[in-house]
């Protein structure tokens, strides 16, 4: 896999220049674009990753980009069947107002919904090229002139950093304790033909899987305030080693909390 930067409008040298240094992706030179596979391109429409592969379906060809304005997450947002599993697996309304440390933020669809519920979220993310699209999501929700958006905006904290080092800095005191941890690594798939969507298939296409997960939340349970909250895929929990005190089933995937 080789992933490429292009940046092919006018934006300002700084933001570009960051992009370049934080990622360290090589530029999209004309002689060598045939070795590349994903390109990060900045555009007139933000920042946005994109799968080079030829043989890709032309749905997962299309560039995904972090967009807060998107309708299907609105329509998410919107109608509370779509996200009650969430609510209940973090325990809304039990601790008001809640901090929720998103340790793997990823696209940053869950944080929103969860800032929309009215939790302060402090988000994680260690890809550089992931980071890169969600901060560039957030300016760009910043700029457009809608206060409801404008609110769960400034409700998102985001910063380029890794979950396990995060947890060592609250277990030294070096930082505050959220009240709740929510976890989403990239489980490996239950079977070869599970079918994922698109953005999702791109994320395991650039980042693979996180092998360690099960570190990953052993090193969260002394870290929140009240529970950790892990979404896993499938409706309904695998019987595995790790013994949650409680799971919240969900259609596509379900919640394991330990409190
Ligand atoms: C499945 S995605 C999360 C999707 C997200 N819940 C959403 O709604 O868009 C998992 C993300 O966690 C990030 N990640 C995995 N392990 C991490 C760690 N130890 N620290 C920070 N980020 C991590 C990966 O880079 C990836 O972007």
């Amino acid at each position: 896999m080789k992933i490429a930067f292009v940046c092919t409008e006018e934006y300002d040298p700084d933001y570009v220049e960051a992009i370049k240094q934080l990622t360290q992706l090589p530029l999209m030179e004309s002689e060598e674009a045939d070795t590349v596979t994903h390109l990060l391109s900045l555009d007139a429409s933000g920042l946005s990753l994109k799968s080079l592969d030829s043989k890709a379906g032309e749905n997962h060809k299309l560039p995904t980009r972090v967009d807060f304005l998107d309708a299907a997450l609105h329509y998410r947002k919107n109608s509370f069947g779509k996200h009650q599993g969430l609510a209940k697996a973090v325990g809304l309304n039990k601790h008001e107002p809640m901090q929720v440390l998103d340790a793997t933020t990823g696209l940053g669809r869950d944080a929103f919904i969860l800032a929309s519920m009215g939790c302060q979220l402090t988000m994680l993310e260690q890809s550089p090229v992931i980071y890169s699209l969600l901060n560039d999501g957030l300016k760009r929700a910043e700029t457009i002139e809608d206060g409801e958006l404008l609110n769960i905006i400034r409700q998102m904290s985001l910063h380029h950093a890794n979950a396990q080092d995060w947890f060592t800095e609250i277990k030294l005191g070096a930082k505050a304790k959220p009240d709740v941890i929510y976890l989403d690594p990239m489980f490996p798939p239950r079977s070869k033909n599970a079918n994922v969507k698109k953005d999702i298939a791109l994320l395991q296409e650039v980042l693979g899987f996180d092998e360690d997960s099960d570190s990953l939340i052993e090193a969260a349970k002394d870290c929140a305030k009240h529970r950790v909250v892990v979404k896993k895929p499938g409706s309904k929990a695998d019987k595995g080693a790790m013994k949650p005190n409680f799971i919240v089933p969900g259609k596509t995937a379900h919640f394991e909390i330990y409190a």
